[in-house]
């Protein structure tokens, strides 16, 4: 018998799902619609801030940029807000679940889908490692200041030498002493990963109050330190002096290249807006506060980073900054009597990063869902458990995957892969923007990308030179992951696609 002739490969590869059927699946959704743009703006807040401001800034001020790291900000910030209007114009045409995996399967087709996939490993599942790190490093950091002392060789990554006070730590014989791996970092993934099993997501009530807490530290670190900065400027000013230290010559070390290179670190700080398209379905006026939610909460959080990292250069040096925990450095600097302030900020950024974390590892399990069920991924990733009616196997993955990394990779290393990861991604999304314009025109769309299509396509470009500023190292550790996910997609995703098979998909 006669078999129907298979599509050429590249029909397969950008094989959609329709727009109609994606827009059905959004009508048909049971989800209540709650959240009203005051929501939506919380949600991304809560999502947004995180290590990045509390922990990698410190390290992208003494290595890169110096006091100079608020324009890095800047740009980071300029470059998420291009890729936040092509996403709010994406949530407001489409709005379902699933994000940019989702917006990409109905747009370019099911391989820039599966790469999509692939990319929000980076973005969602390493970076909950990268905070996790951060959480550590604070957690640290509060018991010693209540006396309880972790052994220094379960505090960081394998192999790397321990450094305290900038300089590093000798055991009984004069040898350096390094560390085996992160016991907390390890410790709280896969706690996390326990409470989603059973499942505990956070309520927008829940969410509400973590952002209110952490957005009132750093708001009390800006007034109290920031007075302290005025007060004292005639001295502190020196610590600006040079306000952008000059080019050591290696490649990233301050000077403009290393203002650019700090740019795709402190871009990790703006991760999670994207998160506010996620509840597409859920939001009272999708078309109108979609937009309001993402430019919004990105618009927020660019304030509060650059008036962070203003008061943070000129309290301390930037040279002191590379530590687990910069911003309470900042404080002890304020004398011994502001102890308990430190302590606060220091108690505030733990809750803070533990709902990133948790933000985060959820996002993956259901993007991991999302993708068995449309078949390209084990069935096993989408099996819920009987009673708690969560995905626990993935999730229990996902715990394993994301505990790890933190246990074992340096957060440097850890939080680049993430930003170039996101960079690509965000850069698909802004492409994606410019592909349903011209294939589906007649769309309505509640928000359009201004001065279409120069924002869209100065978002791609710039998304793709910031990738282009990371280490060498983390380059080439970035090309063989993409080589791999596509060599991956032709083994296995495309053969077991339920898209390519003609059939819905799975219950
Ligand atoms: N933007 C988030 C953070 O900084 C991921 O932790």
């Amino acid at each position: 018998m006669a078999s129907a002739p298979k599509p050429a490969l590249l029909q397969r590869i950008l094989m959609r799902k329709s727009v109609e059927q994606v827009q059905r699946e959004s009508e048909t959704s049971q989800l209540k619609r709650t959240l009203g743009p005051w929501n939506l703006v919380f949600l991304g807040i809560g999502c947004i801030i995180g290590a990045g401001i509390f922990v990698r800034t410190g390290n992208a001020a003494a290595l890169h940029a110096g006091p100079a790291v608020l324009i890095s900000f800047l740009i980071a910030g300029i470059v998420c807000a291009l890729a936040g209007l092509c996403y709010a114009e994406l949530s407001s045409t489409l709005p379902v679940s699933g994000s940019a995996y989702t917006y990409s399967y109905t747009t370019i087709g099911e391989f820039a889908a599966w790469i999509m996939g692939g990319l929000l490993l980076l973005e969602y599942g390493l970076a909950a490692s990268v905070v996790a790190v951060g959480w550590s490093g604070y957690m640290v950091s509060l018991l010693a200041d209540l006396s309880i002392v972790i052994p220094p060789e379960l505090t960081g990554p394998y192999g790397h030498a321990l450094i305290r006070d900038g300089k590093p730590v000798l055991d009984a014989m004069g040898n350096p002493v390094t560390t085996l791996f992160n016991l907390p970092a390890f410790l709280v993934c896969f706690a996390l990963a326990a409470l989603l099993v059973i499942g505990v997501s956070e309520s927008a009530k829940v969410n509400n109050i973590i952002v209110a807490i952490k957005t009132s530290v750093i708001i009390a670190f800006i007034v109290i330190v920031g007075w302290y900065v005025i007060q004292h400027f005639d001295t502190l000013k020196a610590n600006w002096d040079p306000f952008i230290p000059e080019a050591t010559g290696e490649k990233g070390e301050f000077g403009w290249g290393g203002i650019l290179r700090a740019a795709s670190i402190v871009f990790f700080a703006y991760i999670g807006f994207e998160a506010v398209s996620t509840a597409g379905q859920e939001a009272k006026n999708p078309k109108r506060d979609m937009p309001i939610g993402i430019i919004g909460s990105l618009l927020v959080c660019t304030i509060l980073y650059i008036l962070v990292s203003i008061v943070l250069t000129l309290m301390v040096n930037y040279k002191m900054l590379n530590v687990p925990d910069p911003v309470a450095v900042a404080v002890d600097a304020l004398g011994p009597e502001w102890s308990w302030f430190a302590k606060t900020i220091k108690i505030g950024a733990i809750i803070g990063l533990t709902s990133v974390i948790l933000v985060l590892m959820y996002g993956q399990t259901r993007i991991f869902y999302t993708m068995a069920r449309d078949g390209l991924l084990p069935r096993v990733f989408s099996t819920v458990h009987p009673k708690f009616k969560t995905p626990w196997i993935n999730t229990i993955l996902v715990g394993l995957i994301t505990a790890s990394a933190a246990a074992f990779f340096d957060i440097n290393t850890l939080g680049d892969m993430t930003s170039v990861g996101t960079l690509a991604a965000f850069g698909i999304v802004c492409l994606s923007v410019i592909w349903l314009r011209t294939t589906h025109p007649e769309i309505p769309r509640g928000f359009r990308v201004p001065l279409y299509p120069v924002l869209p396509a100065v978002g791609i470009i710039a998304c793709f030179a910031l990738i282009f500023t990371v280490e060498t190292r983390v380059l080439i550790f970035f090309g063989w992951y993409a080589i791999a996910a596509i060599v991956l997609y032709f083994v296995y995703g495309m053969r077991n696609s339920q898209l390519q098979k003609g059939e819905a998909q799975l219950d």
